[in-house]
């Protein structure tokens, strides 16, 4: 038995995220957490909200409330959410957590004491009206380059110019709009990654079998041009985590707090001690190599833009501080899923956002859809059309109407228990070398988190089972030998929950009704499919499911075709 500890990257906490971010993260390493649990592995699969930064005051602000209390009303409506997805975490934490507060000032100190922390003087555009320093790309003006007048103080976006605040012509917030700004001398910390650039450098050598997406990002910034940049680890702002080294208090940054991006990888650690807060577990166990976390087996899952905080910024954290903390052994990334001929977004409101996505259909139809598709080797893209095609055939189609027939043809003939009569034959025994050679390709395909692989393998694991049907007959053989259409049926039968065992990963909520109909809580995992086969055992009783997907209709895509073509508002 492995211990996995595994973990997504942590949502923003502004606003509800769109089926492009669920696809990124959250939603494989949950297909990830529920194959190892269903193999009989110890599964640890924490995911967080993260809360600090920039766009969570100004989301609270735009909301009226006071942040604190707009990001607890956001965490519980993305728990909310992402309990209806079936998102299985073990634990669904905030980076705002006590835990977080103390293990980044932990951090901070230990990385000051071993010399990775410089203080730098540095002058910040400060806006009266808004009382606040503003980030640079908060200010917006004109161009000195092109004479487009709402530049950003980083970039030009029409230009593609890089900018300095100061170079732009009439400077303004763009919270407020107001001119009233002024160059401020402010301190903030650096931490040296530079000096951690050989440390870094062989351990993402030591990672030989890391896909070359990941390990050419890292390689690229830490060897092109200048190399590894220092990088700033403190903020003026309110909301945030007061910066201090350890528990004591930081001279000269006082009013000050870490940057969303140092505290939000910590979070990943302290989570598991909001969880062992919630659950009385050991979190030490999973995140200290000193503890027992040695053994552990700890994979990440992200959105390729991410991949340069994970594979450097934290492990620098991490390293830097001495201390025996487990590191990420697998790192899983994934290119971008965009809308029908654009991109989704969240600031424009464009695509399908979890809350609708659920309030149109069940979370299983999403679930097939995105993993299915997921943007691995390139970067995919949701149609309505592609949609409702995926649905109506690899789930009503097949798998629904496998279900379907074989529990129905039962009941009518058999009644509603499984049958003992009759033997297995040929057909039976090539149907289990098929599924025997087809399981052990969905198992590698699921521990080398190929999803799109691992679902084609699925579905052809469904076909297998409807092309049996169709050439077994059993209506068909009931007129001349009901014994063997007994025993066709019994097989037919099993097989509906070795399906639910198989597909569990893929789409929970389908495979515990099958699994209910079925009249069972046995998932052990299908190691020998022959005798997964006779699991459920002459005698057993079940019931026919209710329909487990019902088709999309063209009227009905038609509709959310349109519903969903403009901008959220
Ligand atoms: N909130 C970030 C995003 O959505 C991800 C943070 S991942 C962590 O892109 F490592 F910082 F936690
Ligand atoms: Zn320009």
């Amino acid at each position: 038995m492995t211990r996995h500890l595994i973990t997504s990257a942590i949502p923003y906490i502004n606003g509800i995220k769109h089926l492009g971010n669920l696809v990124g993260s959250q939603l494989p390493a949950d297909v990830f957490a529920r194959f190892q649990r269903g193999r009989g592995h110890e599964v640890l699969f924490l995911c967080a909200t993260d809360e600090h930064g920039t766009p969570a005051e100004l989301a609270a602000a735009k909301a009226g409330k006071p942040v604190a209390e707009y990001c607890a009303e956001m965490h519980e409506v993305q728990a909310d959410i992402a309990r209806r997805f079936g998102l299985s975490f073990d634990h669904f934490g905030r980076s705002s957590s006590p835990q977080n507060h103390r293990l980044t000032q932990h951090f901070a100190g230990r990385l000051y004491d071993a010399g990775l922390i410089r203080e730098v003087d540095e002058k910040q555009v400060y806006s009266h009206a808004d009382a606040r320093f503003l980030p640079d790309r908060y200010i917006e003006g004109t161009c000195p380059n092109c004479g487009y007048d709402r530049a950003r103080g980083d970039q030009c976006e029409n230009c593609t110019k890089q900018l300095d605040p100061t170079d732009l012509i009439e400077p303004r917030s763009a919270i407020s709009g107001s001119t009233d700004l002024e160059v401020r001398a402010t301190k903030h910390l650096y931490l040296r990654q530079s000096a951690l650039r050989d440390d870094l450098d062989k351990w993402i050598d030591s990672k030989s079998d890391w896909p070359i997406l990941t390990t050419s990002i890292a390689k690229k910034w830490l060897h092109d041009g200048d190399g590894l940049q220092d990088r700033g680890i403190t903020r003026d702002l309110d909301w945030g985590i007061p910066v201090k080294k350890g528990t004591e208090d930081w001279p000269g940054m006082e009013g000050k707090v870490f940057y969303v991006w140092f505290d939000a990888p910590i979070e990943y650690i302290a989570c598991a001690g909001e969880w062992a807060e919630a659950t009385g577990g050991d979190w030490e166990r999973w995140w200290r190599t000193d503890k027992g976390a040695a053994d552990v087996r700890y994979t990440q899952f992200m959105g390729k833009d991410n991949v340069p905080f994970h594979t450097l910024s934290f492990p620098a954290t991490i390293l830097g501080s001495g201390e025996p903390w487990k590191m990420v052994d697998h790192l899983k990334s994934f290119n971008f899923l965009n809308y029908d001929g654009g991109q989704f977004s969240t600031s424009q409101g464009r695509g399908v956002f979890m809350d609708q996505a659920l309030d149109i259909l069940p979370a299983d139809y999403w679930r097939w859809w995105l993993l299915s598709h997921a943007p691995e080797s390139g970067d995919s893209e949701f149609t309505w059309e592609n949609f409702q095609q995926s649905v109506n055939k690899d789930l009503a189609d097949v798998l629904g109407n496998f279900v379907s027939r074989i529990t129905k043809f039962c009941r009518a003939k058999f009644g509603e228990t499984v049958p003992g009569a009759g033997t297995f034959g040929a057909a039976e025994t090539a149907l289990v070398e098929t599924l025997r050679t087809r399981i052990r390709a969905y198992e590698q395909h699921m521990e080398a988190m190929e999803l799109r692989k691992s679902a084609a393998e699925l579905r052809a694991i469904w076909v297998a089972g409807n092309e049996y049907l169709q050439s077994a007959a059993p209506w068909s053989t009931f007129k001349t030998d009901p014994d063997s259409a007994a025993a066709q049926v019994r097989l037919g039968l099993n097989l509906v929950r070795l399906y639910a065992v198989l597909s569990m990963p893929f789409i929970p909520h389908a495979a515990a009704d099958m699994l209910a109909a079925m009249r069972t809580d046995d998932t052990a995992w299908p190691d020998d499919p022959g005798a997964a086969l006779n699991a459920l055992p002459a005698g057993h009783a079940f019931t026919v499911p209710d329909v487990l997907f019902a088709k999309i209709t063209d009227d009905q895509r038609e509709e959310w075709q349109s519903r969903f073509s403009g901008l959220r508002t």
